[in-house]
């Protein structure tokens, strides 16, 4: 039987949600040495205190990793809240623009230059990461902008973000566009990363919408939306290229079903079971697994400040089917053949 071993991956992107859903979720997230929990909440984590309580819920369910902990930029931030969250050791102030995904209800506009110059500063000063949502909803005038176009139209604002605060340190988050991931290519800055998640190197715009931009698979949809195939092609070849500004972040985003159906349903993918084993999948057919490693194990860890997890865990190379639903979560890829497996 084909194993590998390797060093316990962590997970720089991941919503473990609240109450009924954070204890139907957090066993997933057992493989990872580390979580970077989302505070897109309900009510949204705020303030160092809202933060370590919860921490303390998700660790009150039993979870084996270690929950790494954000506030989130909302229109309320202070100075002193950012200050605050860093002497007690936060170390990420989550950036999800207005309106743009699940939870930015209090969320500032991207192209808000007057607010965020006011606050970027004091994230700067702290040395806080800003792990950013990279969308734009509408244009200066007010037009909606298209799902396939939000992440591109931020790659000014962001380039100017960057001039203007060059210690400021960017993270991309969920990178999906050949133009996001070529510009983080061409920043030659310590402070400019990108994420990359398991959806936006398997999907394109055609499993998610039909040719009229109606949904045809809500399980397929979250945001950024997946892209055209020239996208797809550059998301994988990033991850494997062994290139350190490039690591995981899986934004693993379980919804209830309910939640998933219906005309509105609620933007966020998840693999469950299959999350890990689909990124061994990803690297194994570009040949590049021995670069796996490196993309989940070591190159967010360094970035962000931690030592490597010492442990390790094990891949078998063993095919399997994807639940199509488990404890009311429907899996993207659900019913779906997987070819990698973590050993228990
Ligand atoms: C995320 C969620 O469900 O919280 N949804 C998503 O589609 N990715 C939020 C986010 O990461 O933008
Ligand atoms: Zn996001
Ligand atoms: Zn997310």
């Amino acid at each position: 039987m084909n194993e590998i071993k390797i060093r316990k991956p962590d997970n720089w992107h991941a919503h473990l949600r609240q109450g009924d859903l954070l204890a139907r979720v957090f066993h997933h997230f057992n493989i990872y040495g580390r979580v970077l929990c989302m505070g897109n909440t309900s009510p949204l984590i705020e303030t160092a205190d809202d933060a370590f309580r919860y921490k303390n819920d998700i660790l009150a369910q039993g979870a084996l990793f270690e929950p790494v902990m954000c506030i989130m930029l909302t229109q309320d931030t202070t100075p002193k809240m950012i200050f605050e969250a860093a002497e007690k050791g936060i170390k990420f102030v989550k950036f999800i623009p207005v309106g743009t995904s699940t939870g930015a209800v209090k969320g500032l506009r991207l192209d808000d230059f007057d607010k965020l110059y006011k606050i970027f500063p004091t994230i700067e000063e702290t040395g806080m990461y800003l792990p950013l949502h990279a969308e734009l909803m509408s244009s200066i005038n007010g037009r909606e902008i298209h799902l396939l176009d939000r992440e591109e139209a931020t790659i000014n604002i962001v380039s100017a973000f960057h001039k203007r605060f060059p210690g400021l340190k960017i993270t991309i988050e969920h990178a999906s566009t050949a133009k996001m991931i070529n510009f983080v290519q061409s920043q030659d800055s310590a402070n400019v990363r990108a994420t990359l998640t398991p959806q936006h190197a398997l999907l394109t715009y055609g499993d998610v919408f039909d040719h009229n931009d109606r949904l045809i698979n809500p399980y397929n949809y979250c945001l950024p939306v997946a892209k055209k195939e020239i996208d797809r092609q550059a998301v994988i070849t990033a991850m494997v290229s062994g290139d350190e500004r490039f690591f995981a972040g899986a934004d693993s985003a379980p919804h209830w079903v309910k939640f998933k159906t219906g005309d509105n349903p609620s933007a966020g993918i998840f693999f469950g079971p299959a999350e890990f084993p689909l990124w061994a999948e990803i690297f194994e057919s570009q040949g590049a697994l021995s670069k796996l490693e490196n993309f989940t194990s070591r190159f967010g860890a360094e970035y962000y400040g931690y030592q490597l997890n010492s442990d390790t865990i094990i891949l078998v190379q063993e095919e399997w089917e994807l639940p199509i639903m488990e404890n009311g979560i429907r899996y993207c890829k659900g019913g779906e053949k997987i070819r990698w497996k973590v050993a228990e």
